[in-house]
């Protein structure tokens, strides 16, 4: 399969990312036609189409937004997560620079739909390019009656507000996101079962649908084409539905991002991305670097689907899919993610606080040549006690890739820990490792 452009098919024109290059497109259509339809009869549409959200989880989008009280007794919040801090993952990033109106159209229809009353679009600090053309796409669309009060003559009044993070990948956890959203520390919050789920109680403690920019950027063209037609896309997949943003990155000849539907397989956006460079494929980090590592075997066989992905024991997760190639050294590219988890688990509990700092010196010191006989063990040891046992998602993200890397590639620790030297040194490998480029963790 080829690509298959549909939010990014005009990316390309600066002229879309006016409100008179985009209405030229056919943008606005859908927010035209959802608000002549009953709230419900969006939220169907939005089921139809089987889209689920692109933050990372999959979850059905339709079952969010069904999930706000009909009959409305206090305000309603819509929340975009624009925190985009998983690594390789660079597509939100590239949706807010070249098609911002998508995501403004996107979330006043799902606002419309839940009878929100005000949105926020939390964006990951270092986005600046990117929340300025928000900026500029949010104050043509208020110029225009796209936002603000009695839209486009419906009656429905609807707020956007941008509210740019700190850099932090915590932030990007959604209970951790309100938290910031809200004045408080980036830390995540007890949830459901323990309390509420957020269309109950989200953002000051009011119902709130938050979703990720990808998300909300689809809404548009289903309302549009319709609910039936989107999910015409990846029909081949068990129940992955309509198109995915990938940003590939590594040992790539064209890195970017590629937009795909389901069901194409791993190899063929491989292809799209210009093949290997530098030598042959040795392994995938298919959906951004918390997701398990594959080897070449199993990226020959790796549909992209959410079902199917788990297949080849992966995940489609947020889509930074990074292809390595033959010379490099996987003990040094996990303990340079063990670390960037290490550094960024907020610490509020012990399992993913205390596991991933173990982890990422445990991870140094082999690389550092002085690894010990049990080490192997005792890593998979760890992430099996930080696994299901954090607070939050974070400490789950920290402990697959190392298990998974532990699984598919132990002939490479083996070597390391007994040689106290890589299989595969090389220069790259060199300048991944801890003392050249990274302060070591105390
Ligand atoms: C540590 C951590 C970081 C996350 N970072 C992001 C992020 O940067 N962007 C995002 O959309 N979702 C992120 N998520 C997932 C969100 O918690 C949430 O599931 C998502 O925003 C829901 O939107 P969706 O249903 O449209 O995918 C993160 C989750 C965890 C546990
Ligand atoms: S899992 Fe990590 S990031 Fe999440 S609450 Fe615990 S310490 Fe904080």
């Amino acid at each position: 399969m080829a690509e298959y452009k549909l939010l990014l098919e005009h990316s390309h024109d600066p002229a879309f990312k006016t409100l008179d290059g985009y209405l030229k497109t056919g943008g606005y259509d859908g927010l035209k036609k959802a608000i002549g339809m009953e709230r419900q009869a969006i939220i169907d549409e939005i089921k139809a189409s089987g889209l689920r959200g692109r933050g990372g989880a999959g979850f059905p989008t339709w079952i969010k937004w069904n999930g706000i009280a009909k009959e409305k007794t206090q305000t309603h919040y819509l929340v975009c997560n624009a925190d985009e801090g998983e690594p390789g993952t660079f597509k939100d990033k590239q949706l807010l620079e070249t098609c911002p109106f998508e995501l403004v159209e996107g979330m006043t229809i799902a606002g419309f739909a839940t009878q929100a009353d005000i949105g926020y679009v939390y964006i990951r600090g270092e986005f600046v390019d990117a929340a300025k053309a928000l900026r500029n796409a949010i104050d043509e669309a208020y110029a225009k009656g796209y936002l603000g009060k009695n839209i486009l003559g419906s009656g429905y009044d609807f707020d956007l507000h941008i509210h740019m993070g700190a850099g932090s990948y915590e932030c990007g956890e959604e209970s951790a996101l309100m938290s910031s959203l809200m004045g408080e520390r980036g830390m995540p919050r007890l949830k459901f079962p323990h309390a509420p789920l957020p269309t109950v109680s989200g953002l000051f403690e009011r119902p709130t649908v938050i979703n990720n920019v990808e998300t909300y950027a689809c809404a548009p063209y289903i309302l549009k084409n319709g609910g039936e037609w989107y999910a015409t896309l990846g029909a081949s997949t068990k129940n992955s539905r309509g198109t995915k943003l990938f940003s590939v990155s590594g040992h790539v000849n064209k890195p970017g991002n590629y937009e795909i539907e389901f069901g194409t397989s791993l190899m063929e956006l491989l292809e799209m991305s210009g093949g290997m460079k530098g030598g042959k494929l040795k392994a995938c980090v298919p959906g951004g670097s918390s997701v398990p590592i594959i080897n070449a075997e199993a990226c020959e066989r790796a549909i992209i689907g959410y079902e199917e992905m788990s297949e080849v024991k992966s995940m489609v997760g947020s889509g930074g899919c990074m292809f390595l190639n033959e010379h490099t050294c996987v003990v040094s590219f996990i303990w340079r993610t063990a670390y960037f988890y290490a550094m960024e688990s907020c610490g509020k509990c012990t399992p993913c606080r205390e596991g991933t700092k173990w982890m990422e010196q445990i991870l140094r010191r082999i690389i550092m040549g002085n690894g010990q006989p049990g080490d192997m063990d005792l890593l998979m040891q760890i992430t099996q006690q930080i696994d299901g046992r954090s607070f939050c998602g974070l400490g789950d993200a920290a402990a697959w890739p190392v298990a998974a890397a532990l699984r598919v590639f132990p002939e490479e620790f083996e070597y390391y820990i007994k040689h106290g030297k890589s299989m595969v040194q090389t220069a790259e490998s060199k300048a991944m490792a801890p003392g050249w480029q990274q302060p070591v963790l105390a």
